[in-house]
Order: structure tokens, then sequence, then C-alpha cells
């Protein structure tokens, strides 16, 4: 009954999943324009968009398995906006480390990328979700052809750079982070099947 009403309904579906990846946004700005961010707001909207932009990237690479385990097929519909939402994410992240905490400077946006590994992680992590985000579009999804999917595999790499990225960034309390990296490595060993192909077959385990 559900099944029918949201395989039928996916565009409404989808109209719910953007209001819900947008109200954090309409929160964060909420608390921006009264001043409700506490004793160092840049830290604070830095973790907000970082830290939502990872929980987005989780939502959509379980959208798989759950579809697969649940048998609703057309939820995998959903996955190309979830996407496009974490690279939003991940963009307003960057631009407010960029425009709040380096003043907009460019050379101090590469000092920080040459200095400090865990940003030299980050922007790989974002240069490959901006060329996920490019190509996702159905018209240069088709001009690309198989390719396309060796591409977006990279996802399975970003979603092993964003944890240790933020288990880099903190200082002492790797509690989370260390969730979080679990989490990624879940999200893998459920395709671990696929994934294995990246493996040389000399030393590939057997996977059941
Ligand atoms: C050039 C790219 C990036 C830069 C410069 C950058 C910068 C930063 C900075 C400055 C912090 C806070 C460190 C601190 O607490 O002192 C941070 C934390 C974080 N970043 Fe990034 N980041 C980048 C890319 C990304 C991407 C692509 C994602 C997610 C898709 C991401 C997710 C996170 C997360 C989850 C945290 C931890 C937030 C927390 O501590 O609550 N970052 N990043």
């Amino acid at each position: 009954m559900v099944k029918t009403w949201v395989a039928r309904h996916i565009s409404t579906v989808k109209v719910m999943l953007h209001g819900a990846a947008l109200l954090p946004l309409c929160w964060l700005a909420w608390q921006t324009f009264s001043q409700q961010l506490g004793g160092d707001p840049v830290q604070y909207l830095t973790h907000f968009t970082g830290k939502g932009a990872l929980n987005l990237l989780f939502i959509t690479l379980l959208i798989s398995p759950v579809a697969k385990w649940i048998k609703w097929g057309f939820l995998l519909q959903t996955r190309r906006l979830l996407g496009l939402w974490v690279l939003a994410y991940a963009l307003i992240h960057v631009g407010i480390f960029w425009l709040l905490d380096l003043a907009g400077r460019i050379d101090l946006f590469v000092e920080e990328v040459i200095k400090r590994p865990y940003i030299t992680l980050g922007l790989i992590a974002l240069l490959l979700l901006i060329a996920l985000g490019i190509t996702s579009a159905n018209r240069i999804r088709r001009k690309m052809g198989r390719n396309w999917q060796k591409l977006h595999n990279w996802v399975y790499l970003i979603v092993l750079l964003v944890p240790i990225h933020y288990y880099w960034s903190v200082k002492s309390a790797v509690f989370e982070p260390t969730i979080y990296l679990i989490i990624a490595a879940l999200l893998l060993l459920l395709r671990r099947q696929k994934l294995m192909a990246y493996i040389p077959k000399k030393i590939r385990p057997k996977v059941a």
C-alpha cells in the first residue's frame, strides 16, 4: 500500500526530500541572523555544514542497499537529488571556511591545502564531488556510456576520504569521527563484491 503510494508519487517524495535537505540550512540561516551560533560562529557554521554534507552522503549511499532489501527499486531515483545536496552542503562548508576563516584569500587557501593534510583530503573529496555533480545530468550520463559508472564509483573513495578528513581535523574528541569511520567502513562492506573488482586478482580475497 505505502509502496504503491511512494512509487506513484515519486515526484512528491522528491519535493519532500528537497524540503528535508533545505530545512537545516534555513534553520542555520535563522540561527545566524538571530545570533545564536555560540562563541565561535565560524566554527559552528563550518561544523554544521560539514556534518550535514557527510550525513547526506551516508544517506545517499544507504539508498541502494535499502531499496534492494525492501524491494523498492524506485527509491534509486532519489540518489541524484541527494547527491547534489551533498555537493551543495560541501560547497557551502568550504565557502564559509574560505570566506569567513581566510577572508576570501586564495593564497591563504592554497597555503592551508599544502600545510594541512586534512584540508588536502577535503579538497580531493570536494573535487571528486564536483566531477560527480557535473556528470550527474542524464544527457551527460548517456554520452559517457560505461565510463559514467566507472567515474561514479569514485563515490566509494569520497565516503572514506571525508570521515578521515573529519577524524584528522579534531584534536582530541575522536569518538564521533571514529563512529563516522565505522559507518563508512560498513557502507563499503555492503558493496564488497563490487569493490573486489578494484583489487588485483593475485591478492583478491574470496568473498562469500
Ligand atoms: C577544500 C575542501 C575542504 C576544506 C577547506 C574543509 C575545511 C574544514 C575545516 C576548516 C573543518 C573544521 C576543522 C576544525 O574544527 O578546526 C572541517 C571539518 C569537517 N569537514 Fe571539511 N573541508 C573541506 C571539504 C569537506 C568535504 C567535501 C566534506 C563533506 C563532503 C567535509 C566535511 C567535513 C566534516 C564532517 C567536518 C567535521 C565537522 C565537525 O567537527 O563537526 N569537508 N572541514
